[in-house]
Order: C-alpha cells, then structure tokens, then sequence
C-alpha cells in the first residue's frame, strides 16, 4: 500500500520508527522535501542512525531510496552521511539510492545568507537551523537556483554560482558575513557531486515503474504539519510544504497513487526554534531534559515541552487526510500522575477548534485542557494493546476521538520491537 508518513506537530515526533517499522513490507523509501534540517534517529541492531537527508530505508538490504526534486540537497552533507553509513558496514550503491536530478543544491552562501537573515532579524528570527534551508528553496522560488543536473556540468555550474554570487555577496558584506568566489564554492562541492554522479538521475521512470508493478512505495516526511510554510505557524516554519501534498510534487508521483497516510505525534509536544507553542510548559521541558531526552537530532539544542495540542493535531489530520494515527513515545509519560490534553483555544473568551492564522491571536491564545489520571506504571514491554495499563487505553481512545482518526500504531521505546500495532 502506498504510503505517505508525515509529522502532526513541530517535526521531531519519532517518524523515524514507524517509517522504519513500515518499510519492512515497503519496495522503496522516498523523500520529497526538506533537506537536512532534519535529523532522523533509529535504532537497528543496537546500532544508534541518526539520518538526515537519506530515506531510513537505507538500512534494509533489498529496498531502493529515492530522494524527490522537493528535496534541497547539500552535496557535501549528503556524502558524510554516505560515508558514514559504509563505515558502519551499510553500502550505499546506486540501485540503493536513486536521487532526483531536478533536487536543488545546497551551496555554501545558503547557509551564510541563512545566518545572514536570522541576524537581520534579532528577536524575531525563526530559530532556523542554519543548514541553508529558507534561502535554497527562495532561490527555487526566484528561480535563480542550481540544481543537480546544472551541478553535473562544470561550465554551466560555474556560470550560474558567478551570477548568483553576485547578488549573494553583497548582502553577506552588508551583515560582515564571509563572502565567496566561485572556485571557492566549487572546490568545496565538486568532488560530493563527483561521487554522488553516479545516483543523480531521472528518478520518475523508477518511481512510476514501482507504482505500475505494484511494489510499495513509502514517502517518508521530514519536519511537521506546523512547519509546513503553508499551513504552520507562520512565518515560524520551513520553506517546504510538509503536509502530505508535498511528498507528490516533491516526487512526481501522482496524488492518485497514494492509499494511506500515516500521521505521526508523539504523546505529548515538542518544539525546536521559535514560535507558538500553546502547550509549552517548564515543568515538562524540565521532566524531559533531566532524563536526557528531547534534544535535538541535528542541533542539539534542547526542545520545547508541554503537554499534547488536539487542536493542532485535529487540524493536521485534515489536511493531511491522515487514515491512521502513530503515536510515539507513549513512555514518555509513564511516571506523570496526570495528564493533560489541550481541546481547544480561548481566544479572547472564545473557543476555537482549529488553530488560528492570525499572528496576534497566537499570543493571546489560552488551552483549554482536558485532565487524564495518569498510569504510573512502565509501558516500554508491552506488544500489545491489551498489555497496556487501562489509563494508558483511555489516553489513547479519547486522543483517536478527538483527531477524528484511528490510533493505528503506539510508540512505547526506542528500539524496532517497540512499536504495537492496533
Ligand atoms: P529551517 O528549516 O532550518 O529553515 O528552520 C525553520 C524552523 O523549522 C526552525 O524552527 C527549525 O527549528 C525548524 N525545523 C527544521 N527542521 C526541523 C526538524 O527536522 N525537526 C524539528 N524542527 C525543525
């Protein structure tokens, strides 16, 4: 069954597994947007993969990944993660990972004009991770972007780096910022692109191909819904749309190909960077973090906290058209006496079901919450519905409700087993 994973809240909410889980029946893995801003941790053979730009699926024997032109790749990144991979005895050949020859290029002046941006804009800055995101998908948008194919030929790449140079230096000399010639960008990039030649293609007849003879292909989403640039919390958001819409125009596979979605949340609600956060709570950041848990995968920065946002989750369920529901990190709460649910906001003495794209309204939102007993007790060996506490069963059936989807897979522990299917 073709599938589309995607984030319900801010990205970091454990896809990672449950792609994982799911590509065991899966033929191919592929992403269709972001870049490596994401960091995907999993957990195969007692071995701890952090993944930031390939597919999950990498980890199979016997599984082709493909990278969508949605996707902006930094060469160099992309090559450190290969390498890392063979050091850990995980080949990574060119039938194992096909990558879009229409995916734009990450170049070095992305990440300083993405500095260059955060520091223009003092308080307000959106906290990015400074991996040259926003400005790589501007210059897609403004079309001034490389992507691989123009990066396969020197003459060309070299042509199209001076032009937009051009432009890219004077706003890096207007904020101090380090600037570049050409041959510098191209002594840093082109040997990552001269290794990576061989995976650059057309990757449509591959994915189409699958499609035709049946296999099943898995789209693995980075980020969340609230970091969509369409319908998160704006402007506090990537510059890639992260709902399910985006892994088909990040791809080329068609809309019509797509049979389930599997909206992923974890128990409660992380952030990283700034932006709202209605939920966020200090106790529970500081609960989380004495346990040395919720730091970020490609950062390190320590994540936001607070307690589990239906609102947003309700809202992402639609516009994802989420047909199954994992729900990650069920864990996380096994010591808290209580727990709480956020329903709705107050706004203004208003109750709002849906999240409001008003930026003022943000700030005067209030949750209006919905109190669980907690269960106390350890859930991380349980394989089953029925192994799970009673409270915990509550927790689960009332979350289902409330997102108008089914709780189809639980999250209770890092490891592959840890995941119960409903
Ligand atoms: P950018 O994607 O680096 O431009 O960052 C924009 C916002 O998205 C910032 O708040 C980042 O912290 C957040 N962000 C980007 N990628 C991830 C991710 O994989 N997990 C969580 N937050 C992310």
């Amino acid at each position: 069954m073709n599938t589309i994973i995607c984030g319900l809240q801010w990205g970091d909410e454990g896809k990672g597994k449950i792609v994982d889980y799911l590509t065991e029946t899966a033929d191919v893995v592929a992403r269709g947007q972001g870049g490596n801003n994401a960091g995907h941790t999993v957990i195969a053979n007692d071995t701890k993969y952090i993944l930031h730009l390939i597919p999950s699926g990498i980890l199979w024997e016997g599984k082709s990944c493909i990278i969508g032109n949605g996707v902006v790749m930094d060469p160099v990144g992309l090559c450190k993660e290969i390498s890392n991979l063979e050091e850990a005895g995980i080949p990574v050949d060119e039938n194992k990972l096909l990558i879009s020859d229409r995916a734009h290029v990450v170049l070095p002046y992305h990440r300083e004009l993405d500095a260059a941006r955060e520091a223009a804009l003092g308080k307000n800055k959106i906290g990015t991770t400074k991996r040259g995101i926003g400005p790589t998908y501007a210059d897609k948008a403004n079309r001034i972007g490389l992507r691989l194919a123009d990066m396969l030929d020197e003459a060309t790449a070299r042509e199209l780096i001076e032009i937009r140079l051009n432009e890219a230096n004077s706003t890096l000399e207007k904020h101090d910022l380090p600037t570049f010639t050409v041959d510098q960008v191209w002594q840093e990039v082109s040997p990552a692109i001269e290794r990576l030649r061989p995976h650059i293609t057309n990757v449509i007849p591959a994915l189409h191909s699958a499609w035709k003879a049946g296999k099943t292909i898995l789209f693995e989403g980075a980020q969340g819904s609230f970091l969509d640039v369409d319908f998160g919390t704006y402007p506090f958001v990537t510059s890639s749309n992260t709902t399910s819409g985006g892994a088909c125009t990040g791809s080329g596979l068609p809309p019509t190909a797509i049979e389930r979605v599997v909206g992923v949340c974890k128990a409660y609600t992380t952030r990283v960077g700034s932006g709202p956060f209605i939920t966020e709570n200090d106790d529970i950041s500081a609960y989380f973090h004495a346990r040395g848990m919720e730091f970020g995968a490609t950062t390190g920065r320590p994540r936001r906290c607070g307690w589990l946002d239906m609102v947003l989750i309700r809202y992402a369920c639609m516009v994802n058209g989420v047909t199954d529901l994992a729900v990650t990190i069920l864990d996380g709460l096994d010591e808290r006496e209580s727990i709480k649910v956020c329903v709705a906001y107050d706004i203004d003495g208003e109750r709002h079901d849906f999240p409001p794209a008003n930026r003022a309204a943000w700030d005067r939102a209030q949750p209006v919450y919905e109190e669980f007993p907690g269960w106390q007790s350890d859930t991380t060996s349980a394989r089953s519905w029925d192994e799970l506490p009673d409270n915990a069963r509550a927790y689960l059936t009332r979350l289902g409700k409330l997102a108008g989807a089914p709780v189809s897979y639980i999250g209770n522990g890092p490891e592959r087993e840890q995941t119960i299917v409903v």
